[in-house]
């Protein structure tokens, strides 16, 4: 299979990068390097360094003929698309189009799309299924249920195969401060240091962290999948909360150190409980999530101590 993977450089698409090569699959990579590095992408991998929104993304679409995309390249930060909604506008839905467009006119046969678990907001019922009221809060978040829209209409008008997929917190090595889920990151660096961890509330409020490499089994499982599980959503979790005190405790136990966190005010808008069902996942795209978190936590922590 040849693959294109935009954002490829980053986080979890280096990590999928790996994967797909490993499965002797033949991958392409366009990233425009805005938060990627180079270093992350696989050496038998093939980098191309460009901007979803170029138009010349079209030219390298026809010359490499390309079975099937992975669109991970995003703008990725919650908060920044509160102060910029026309940049997040820009980069994730123009992008998306760019990139689909790309795909129907040169016989891509699926897209696999990393939604989130933003798209849910405040959910009334947990762990979340996908049938569940979509209510973003974030610009982010309503980009995310926006391209949902177009991967379904660019199904129904030009027979475009996709699957998308709501992830839940996701984190692991190579994980950067920013974009979505980046309390491990945050926390891991900060314990590394020895600097002090500060926690937003009690830390009570509980989120589903999912390993990286959980999520890029997930993404090639996706692209490989049958045609009869394709052409729907599915949350990509662990099904498990797990408190922010909790999470502190284990990154603490992991680095051999004795972790004191500042408790500070709540923050204003931030969800208390979050975790999203992984049935649908399980059943129908036979995808289980294998690395627990206390072994996830330990070998990002051994990673950044390493670095
Ligand atoms: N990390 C999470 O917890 C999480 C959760 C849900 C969804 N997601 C989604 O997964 C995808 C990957 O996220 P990540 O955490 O690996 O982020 P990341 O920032 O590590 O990776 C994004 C990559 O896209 C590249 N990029 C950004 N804008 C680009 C552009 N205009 N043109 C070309 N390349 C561009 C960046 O250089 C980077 O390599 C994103 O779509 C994100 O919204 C992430």
């Amino acid at each position: 299979m040849k693959v294109l993977v935009t954002g490829g450089a980053g986080f979890i698409g280096s990590h999928t990068v790996d994967k797909m090569i490993d499965k002797g699959w033949e991958v392409v990579v366009i990233d425009n390097l805005s938060s990627g590095l180079k270093a992350n992408v696989h050496a038998k991998a093939r980098l191309i360094v460009i901007d979803i929104l170029d138009n010349k993304v079209l030219d390298i679409f026809s010359q490499e003929k390309f079975d099937a995309v992975l669109h991970l390249a995003a703008q990725t930060s919650v908060p920044y698309s509160i102060e910029h909604p026309d940049v997040d506008c820009q980069v994730n839905l123009l992008g998306l189009v760019n990139i689909m467009e790309a795909c129907r006119k040169t016989g891509v046969k699926r897209v696999v799309f990393p939604s989130s678990a933003a798209v849910y907001g405040d959910a009334d019922n947990i762990p979340i299924t996908e049938d569940a009221e979509l209510k973003p809060e974030s610009f982010y978040g309503l980009s995310k249920c926006t391209s949902e829209r177009y991967l379904a209409l660019y199904r129904q008008i030009y027979q475009l195969e996709y699957v998308a997929l709501r992830y839940a917190n996701v984190y692991g090595e190579r994980q950067g401060d920013g974009g979505e889920g980046g309390v491990v990151s945050i926390f891991t660096r900060k314990i590394a240091e020895d600097q002090p961890i500060h926690i937003f509330g009690d830390g009570g409020q509980t989120r589903d962290f999912i390993y990286v490499g959980d999520v890029a089994e997930a993404n090639c499982q996706a692209l490989a999948a049958p045609l009869s599980v394709a052409n729907r959503v599915y949350n990509v979790s662990t099904q498990t909360q797990t408190s922010v005190n909790t999470l502190t405790d284990w990154l603490s136990k992991a680095a051999g150190k004795t972790v004191t966190p500042n408790y500070l005010p709540p923050r204003e808008g931030d969800i208390y409980h979050s975790a999203l069902s992984n049935q649908a996942a399980v059943t129908r795209l036979g995808w289980k999530p294998q690395i627990p978190l206390a072994d996830g936590l330990r070998q990002t922590y051994h990673f950044l101590r390493k670095k």
